[in-house]
């Protein structure tokens, strides 16, 4: 049985779909001091998945908390978390004594509820795998680079693909590999929320159509700035791929102001820069971790996916 909260009953629809899975709901009450209280259904099967992606996490991770322990006492034997965005992945080392390395703290947290955890392109960067941020049993990595790829492809067949940092170079080579599409990687250095440094790579961008790709925009500053400097290098075009659309406060305005034609990105968050549905993707991780068929659904248009 796949549970879901109300806010994210559209993106549990499809994975449902995709995964022949009984759905239901977990309903929310706030009580006026802000406390929260949940209601789940009140019998559960043994293999219980609860889907929430984690934008906005901090009220969500309490929300987790109280479903997974509820979900145990109704009967769950097995429980899964599907967060098709992972946050705080990023503070994965203290830069001076202090500092919480929130990464190892919620992935610990999750870790203490769950017994399986599936997520896409979490951004894991001094640590390999996600099983040493999140120490549960499964721990699944999915990646949208091939379905971003796809969209791509027949969009801006001949694009260079440019990834705004370091980092990025994991999601954007394989993006690239998919369609035998070139790629290059930009130099960044992060001074503030706010403020970043990028260096364009050593490769022609002159009269190309660009995409940059990356697993998140946030503020919008990096792939805005990496935008800019794409264009006034001579690129004819330049459009950005992303795996999770959080576009905080006015990112999204900021990225198209720099020049960005095009903005697309996976339903791991629900935004109108949506163009591409994780849904089947995930329903076949969940039924290679349960031993049950999905449905071949193929729900990778964009026309679904908000
Ligand atoms: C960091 O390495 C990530 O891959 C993104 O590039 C970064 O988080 C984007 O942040 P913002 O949109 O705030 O520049």
């Amino acid at each position: 049985m796949l549970l879901c909260f109300a806010d994210e009953q559209k993106s549990a629809e499809r994975i449902a779909a995709a995964g022949n899975l009984d759905l239901a709901r977990i309903n929310r009450h706030r009580f006026p001091d802000g406390e929260i209280k949940l209601d789940l259904p009140d019998t559960l099967p043994e293999q219980v998945v609860i889907l929430r992606t984690l934008n906005n996490p901090n009220e969500k991770l309490v929300e987790l908390l109280l479903a997974a322990q509820t979900a145990r006492n109704l009967g769950a034997r097995h429980l899964t978390l599907v967060a098709p965005y992972l946050a705080y992945m990023r503070q994965d080392i203290a830069f001076h004594p202090g500092e919480a390395i929130s990464q190892r703290i919620v992935g610990h947290f999750l870790a203490g509820l769950f017994d399986a955890v599936v997520t896409v392109d979490p951004h894991l960067h001094r640590v390999a795998t996600l099983n040493e941020a999140v120490p549960v049993t499964d721990a699944i990595v999915l990646s949208a680079a091939p379905l971003l790829s796809g969209l791509i492809a027949s969009r801006r067949p001949q694009a260079l693909l440019v990834g705004p940092d370091e980092e990025s170079a994991q999601w954007v080579s394989l993006a690239a590999s998919q369609h035998a599409l070139e790629y290059a990687v930009c130099q960044k250095v992060r001074l503030g929320d706010r403020t970043v440094q990028v260096a364009l790579p050593e490769v022609r961008v002159a009269n190309r159509q660009v995409v940059l790709v990356d697993d998140v925009a946030s503020t919008g500053h990096t792939v805005a700035h990496a935008a800019q400097l794409l264009l006034a290098a001579g690129a004819v075009s330049v459009d950005v791929a992303v795996t999770h659309a959080l576009f905080a406060g006015d990112a999204l305005q900021l990225i198209v102001n720099a020049g960005v034609g095009e903005v697309w990105s996976t339903d791991c968050i629900q935004h109108s820069s949506n163009a591409v549905s994780m849904a089947t993707t995930i329903a076949r991780a969940l039924s290679r971790l349960h031993g049950a068929p999905a449905h071949d659904s193929g729900d990778c248009s964009a026309s679904n996916a908000t």
